[in-house]
């Protein structure tokens, strides 16, 4: 069943419990409270007729007394002095009737075959008793009270139509089911209506889960309510947001790690067939001296460049998997380590090192001294690639803000096209290819490095300008102490 159905008929359901309970409880409360008070009009209606009975009689006897005679009433004069007197009411809607002793009428205008037994008439002297019954399919109320009139019992029977109160509660309870009819149909239209618009959002929100899972991840549900609904579409949206970015970033991963594997298959490819190739031409025999040891130093710098990248891979792939533990180290011990890995290459090429760490050179930090040494060693080797003879590198490390290290390594070599400042971090990146090859360069080295800013959570950043040179700057989170 839909949800906008159960909600329908929930509805319904609902609607009859309480409405035709509560009306049919209504209608005979007002149909027991015009009974009752037609019971308590009528028996002071037969009180009174019976005082008037009373009062008739003795007003009789005294005009008997007055005329001389004193004797006492028969029955005959009783029962003709009621029935004249009540002969008077004959014509109008009243209905009494008198028994006597013997139950023979005395007085009846009630002219309906009554039944054989009426409990009403077993009554003692004083006592008042009621009954409702229906003769000749109408309802009447009789009210029964036994008067004594001259050492004579009569029963008095006051008789009165009641129809018109069980008329009106049967046509309440007519209108009552029509009414229930009328009012279900129009509810039952309305919740059609208000159902189905109170399920459109959750139809729509059906609709994107389809989209979503049929592989449409940036669909989503356009968000028009303030309630939970509203609430659900835009948690929904949130978590399609995230499962996009989760998906981005595996599909990114996945490329990155195809880019890795095809990067490196052509970095290997490319000194191992140098290597053949002269390997190849001095099985041939067919060369002079000169010949001879150039391809032999050939083969040997391309083994070397090989061998070197190799360990340079081997460094990343362990980098990426391994968890490091930082350590307290000077400052100073890690500018002897990177002094003594670096003056050979600088004393090459000329290039003075300037180095500026003199606010944090007595202080320890929270690192991993190998890594550091890796990370700033390859900076100075990339800045010393990019510069000429002769030129400067300026190298400062400082404080910044409680607890991080600032690496800073300025050259005024060649510089980075903008461009291509993001892409160098990637593995095999380079700006120029063959000219980095010449430099003996894997493009390794920047992703290395990244690498290791992440372990110490840090950033990295590059500003460069082609032709002014390069600053690399390296914000390390290391506590010190
Ligand atoms: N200071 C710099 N000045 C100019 N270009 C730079 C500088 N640093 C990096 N680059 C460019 O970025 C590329 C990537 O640098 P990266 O250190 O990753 O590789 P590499 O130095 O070529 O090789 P490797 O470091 O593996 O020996 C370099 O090839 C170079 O083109
Ligand atoms: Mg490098």
């Amino acid at each position: 069943m839909k949800f906008w159905e159960k909600i329908f008929i929930c509805t319904l359901i609902i609607f009859e419990i309480f409405f035709v309970p509560s009306s049919i409880y209504l209608i005979s409360s007002s149909f027991k409270s015009n009974l009752q008070m037609e019971i308590n009009s009528s028996i002071s209606e037969q009180s009174r007729f019976c005082s008037s009975i009373q009062s008739n009689l003795a007003f009789l006897k005294i005009k008997r007394i007055s005329s001389g005679y004193n004797d006492k009433f028969t029955k005959e004069t009783i029962n003709s002095m009621i029935n004249s007197y009540l002969n008077n009411f004959r014509d109008e809607k009243i209905y009494l009737q008198i028994l006597d002793e013997e139950n023979k009428n005395v007085f009846n205008n009630f002219n309906t075959n009554l039944p054989e037994t009426r409990p009403e008439l077993n009554l003692s002297s004083g006592e008042l008793k009621y009954i409702i019954r229906d003769v000749n399919k109408e309802t009447y109320l009789f009210i029964t009270t036994q008067i004594n009139l001259e050492d004579n019992y009569y029963k008095f029977s006051y008789i009165k139509d009641v129809s018109k109160i069980y008329e009106n509660r049967k046509y309440l309870l007519n209108v009552l089911f029509k009414l229930n009819i009328f009012v279900a149909i129009i509810l039952a239209i309305v919740m059609i209506i208000l159902s189905k618009f109170i399920v459109k959002p959750i139809n729509k929100l059906i609709k994107s889960t389809e989209k979503i899972a049929e592989g449409n991840f940036g669909e989503r549900v356009t968000v028009i309510t303030s309630d939970e609904i509203g609430v659900l579409s835009r948690n929904f949206n949130s978590m399609a947001d995230v499962i996009e970015d989760k998906i981005e970033e595996l599909k990114k991963n996945s490329d990155d790690k195809q880019r890795f594997i095809d990067d490196l298959t052509h970095e290997l490819r490319t000194p191992l067939t140098s290597i053949i190739g002269y390997a190849d031409f001095l099985r041939t025999g067919q060369y002079d001296e000169e010949t001879f040891l150039n391809s032999l130093t050939y083969i040997c710098d391309e083994g070397k460049r090989l061998e070197k990248l190799s360990s340079k891979l081997m460094k990343l792939i362990m980098l990426r998997n391994e968890k490091f533990k930082m350590k307290s180290e000077s400052i100073q011990k890690l500018l002897l380590e990177i002094e003594r890995a670096m003056t050979p290459k600088l004393k090459s090429k000329n290039i003075k090192l300037k180095i500026s760490a003199d606010s944090v050179k007595n202080l320890n930090f929270l690192m991993d001294i190998d890594l550091m040494t890796i990370l700033v060693t390859n900076l100075i080797d990339n800045a010393l690639k990019a510069s000429k003879d002769g030129d400067e590198i300026a190298f400062n490390i400082y404080k910044y803000e409680q607890a991080s290290l600032i690496f800073e390594i300025k050259d005024n070599g060649m510089g980075i096209p903008s461009e291509d400042i993001q892409k160098v971090f990637e593995p095999f990146y380079m700006v120029d290819k063959s000219r980095e090859r010449a430099n003996n360069g894997a493009g390794i080295g920047l992703a290395l490095c990244s690498e290791i800013v992440k372990i110490h959570n840090g950033e990295i950043h590059i500003d460069s300008e082609i032709g002014k040179g390069t600053t690399v700057r390296v914000k390390c989170y290391c506590e010190y102490n």
